[in-house]
């Protein structure tokens, strides 16, 4: 990275301009450099780099991506995102980076992604979420943006916060959660190349009830890991507070990983519907790590996944 790249640090400057592209051009720009056209529900005309980690599942439908969602900022029912996410300004949005790392600041998301070169840019992936969809996400590692900044040797975990904006986001008005939203992953999860910063899906700018202007994405785990609208990004040395683990930890771990074999304490967690399958759509088995075991299951070598759940 540049030596001069200072703690106020403006991504566009390190940037030569005819790189630089708006969010708007680069999403554009990720139709241009397409590897090939990809069929699917609602995909007319758009077209996507798979990445070496795409699935071959069929996507989910826009509409159910975008109708059907958990975020709570916006009201507790899984229509209320869709019905009031519109209300959030995404758009200047600015992510504080801060805590043990080499150069922290708060940084525009405009210059983060200006700062990216467009290999480092484009995603598509299976996606879990508590209900199972398959999302064909934009976006880039978190890994990519956490060597930008310089990870130091002491920091163990990052912590993610949502934003707080009450005006915006009714559900804060209200104690359903101890806002700010907010969650975090051992420092090897967050680094791992899974594990996405995503900024839009369908070749599209992310819809506000997906989390928008940019959102964690990490497949092996349960949905809530899945941070939204995040503006705040920690390096931090102990395990972090994490909203689900915080409101209820008998229920929720701090790892939340897709396992069939340990239950929730009020459910069983080995089989899964998949949305968009219809009412009567058959259970499947869910898999260990949500598939992507060959992948992530070295991270836990040696650990009593019962007991870090
Ligand atoms: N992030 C914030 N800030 N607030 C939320 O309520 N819900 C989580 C997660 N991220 C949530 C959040 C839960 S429970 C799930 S299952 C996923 O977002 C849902 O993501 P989706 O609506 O894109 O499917």
């Amino acid at each position: 990275m540049p030596a001069r790249w200072k703690n106020d640090l403006n991504w566009s400057d390190v940037t030569p301009k005819a790189v630089y592209l708006s969010r708007r051009q680069w999403m554009a720009g990720a139709g241009a450099l397409a590897a090939g056209a990809f069929a699917g529900p609602g995909m007319a005309g758009i077209t996507t780099v798979p990445s070496r980690y795409s699935t071959d599942e069929a996507p989910n439908a826009l509409e159910e991506i975008t109708g059907y969602n958990n975020f709570y900022e916006f009201g507790t029912g899984k229509e209320d995102p869709a019905d009031n996410a519109h209300r959030l300004t995404t758009d200047p949005w600015s992510v504080t980076i801060d805590g043990l790392v080499d150069k922290p600041g708060s940084y525009d998301l405009a210059d983060i992604l200006a700062g990216l070169t467009l290999e480092e840019r484009i995603y598509r992936l299976r996606c879990v979420e508590a209900w199972s969809m398959v999302v064909p996400w934009v976006g880039f590692e978190l890994a990519t943006l956490l060597d930008r900044v310089g990870v130091q040797p002491s920091a163990r975990y990052v912590y993610f916060e949502t934003l707080v904006r009450p005006e915006e986001m009714p559900g804060q008005r209200y104690p359903i959660l101890d806002w700010p939203y907010r969650e975090g992953l051992r420092l090897d999860e967050a680094m791992h190349p899974l594990t996405l910063l995503a900024t839009g899906l369908y070749g599209e700018e992310m819809p506000n009830q997906n989390g928008a202007p940019i959102r964690l994405v990490v497949p092996w785990k349960y949905g809530f890991k899945s941070i939204k609208s995040i503006v705040r990004i920690s390096l931090v040395e102990d395990q972090p507070e994490a909203t689900w683990n915080m409101q209820n930890p008998r229920e929720y771990g701090f790892y939340s990983n897709v396992n069939p074999e340990v239950d929730h304490p009020r459910w069983s967690q080995a089989s899964e519907r998949k949305i968009g399958g219809g009412l009567f759509a058959r259970r499947v088995p869910t898999q260990m790590f949500n598939g992507y075991g060959d992948e992530v299951a070295g991270l836990y070598a040696g650990m009593d996944l019962a007991k870090f759940y």
